[in-house]
């Protein structure tokens, strides 16, 4: 029996279970936010680890992701942050991994995608730690208690708590902080602004003047500050405040992946030969603990290849993303499979046959996202046709009519 299109929105859902499967494993074909799985497809996967492993041991080390539409830039840039979520969790050494959808117009516009990628709650969970961290360092000064020191050593951001009840005073230790910041970070506007944050009546104002939005005279001077980050060197020096300040409490490597580089094309020259400055200069002032990944469209990388050699000197590795070969196709489909099976089996491609993966590997010509969007098809197929297996003319046929354009200017 045929399960008709009307059935199938009558009933709302195809029966997966035939196949073993919870759901359709394919689809959505875009990243989801927090990756847990790569494919591993030649030994790019590895470079682009090389890199991070480089990073953690120590030396600042920087990659370019390399890939033409939907062959997994996004997917690796996302795993790579997961990777290294993971091994915070996991270890004392503390890393922090930033993903930013695009570099922007301008290395202002860079610096507030990462403000707003680590957000406002974010940033201030981090104050609250420098704090905390400024008391242990002055604990006669401010006079702690026994219980103070033990709740500050488990976790610094206790010290809200401790504020909260009224043990300690807030604005001693702020001063105290400044005093400190003062003398680590590169833009001094930047430890006024950000020990703001953990005042409740002026944070939103401070969190906004951090993320480099143009600020009134007026709100300025409520917060103290003189000058806005309304220009690009501005806005290096507060991202080295920033690095400054994590690394004060602790964290070590910092990992910026910027996707869809290739937008910098498209800026009129003298922006682009800016952009690449700045970052140039970032990379330049951090010799160790910083990791930059760029991901870019094949094209884009060329033109940048050509013209900006010393900006991508800086980079140590080029992880290519190239389409898959029918292997690679092969294996990325099991892995999809297994995700979504009731019972793991970790080498069958059922209800696939070898027909059907090498026509989408065909069909496709091996792009990562092509290869999902035809396998979810396939899939649903395979159940409005009542088949054990994906296979057959009439499977083949259904998929490629799917797939072509509608024919035009017929109307004969
Ligand atoms: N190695 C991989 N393992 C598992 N899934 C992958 C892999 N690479 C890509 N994908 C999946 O393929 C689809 C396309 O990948 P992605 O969006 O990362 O491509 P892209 O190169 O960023 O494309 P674009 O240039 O259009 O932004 C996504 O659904 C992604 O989750
Ligand atoms: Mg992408």
């Amino acid at each position: 029996m045929v399960t008709t299109t009307e059935s199938i929105i009558k009933s709302g859902r195809l029966n997966y279970s035939k196949y073993g499967l919870g759901t359709n494993p394919f689809a959505g074909s875009v990243p989801r936010n927090d990756v847990e799985f790569v494919v591993p497809r030649g030994e790019e996967i590895h470079r682009a680890l090389w890199t991070l492993r480089a990073g953690i041991l120590g030396t600042s080390t920087h990659a370019v992701v390399v890939g033409g539409y939907g062959n997994g830039k996004t997917h690796l840039l996302k795993y790579l942050k997961h990777l290294v979520s993971e091994e915070a969790s996991e270890s004392d050494q503390q890393n922090l991994a930033i993903y930013v959808h695009s570099p922007g117009e301008n290395f202002r516009q860079l610096y507030s995608t990462v403000m707003s990628s680590l957000g406002h709650h974010f940033v201030q969970e981090i104050v609250w730690r420098y704090l905390g961290f400024i008391c242990l360092r002055h604990e006669d000064l401010l006079q702690l208690k026994d219980n103070h020191k033990q709740a500050l050593r488990k976790d610094g951001r206790n010290l809200k708590k401790i504020v909260e009840k009224g043990d300690l005073l807030l604005s001693n230790i702020v001063a105290k902080a400044k005093d400190e910041l003062l003398q680590k970070i590169r833009l001094l506007d930047y430890a006024t602004a950000i020990l703001h944050l953990v005042f409740d009546e002026y944070s939103f104002l401070a969190w906004k003047w951090l993320t480099a939005e143009d600020m009134p005279y007026d709100q300025r001077k409520e917060l103290g500050l003189s000058m806005s980050i309304n220009n690009d060197e501005r806005a290096l020096r507060a991202f080295l405040s920033l690095q400054a300040l994590l690394k004060e409490i602790g964290y070590g490597l910092l990992v910026l992946l910027i996707d869809e580089f290739e937008v910098i094309i498209s800026l009129p020259e003298r922006n682009r030969q800016k952009v690449l400055n700045e970052i140039r200069h970032l990379i330049d002032s951090l010799p160790s603990n910083l990791c930059i990944f760029l991901a870019c469209a094949p094209e884009a990388w060329r033109i940048i290849l050509e013209h900006y050699h010393a900006f991508l000197e800086r980079f140590t590795h080029t992880v290519f993303l190239t389409p898959l070969n029918l292997v690679q196709t092969e294996q990325l489909i099991i892995a999809y499979l297994n995700g979504a099976r009731r019972k793991a089996d970790h080498k069958s491609l059922d209800p696939f046959s070898s027909e059907a993966i090498e026509l989408i590997h065909k069909m496709s010509a091996g792009n990562v996202r092509a290869t999902l969007k035809l396998c979810q098809i396939a899939v649903d197929l395979g159940l409005m046709h009542n088949l054990q297996e994906l296979r057959g003319e009439v499977f083949q046929s259904s998929l490629r009519r799917l797939l072509e354009p509608p024919q035009m200017g017929s109307d004969s």
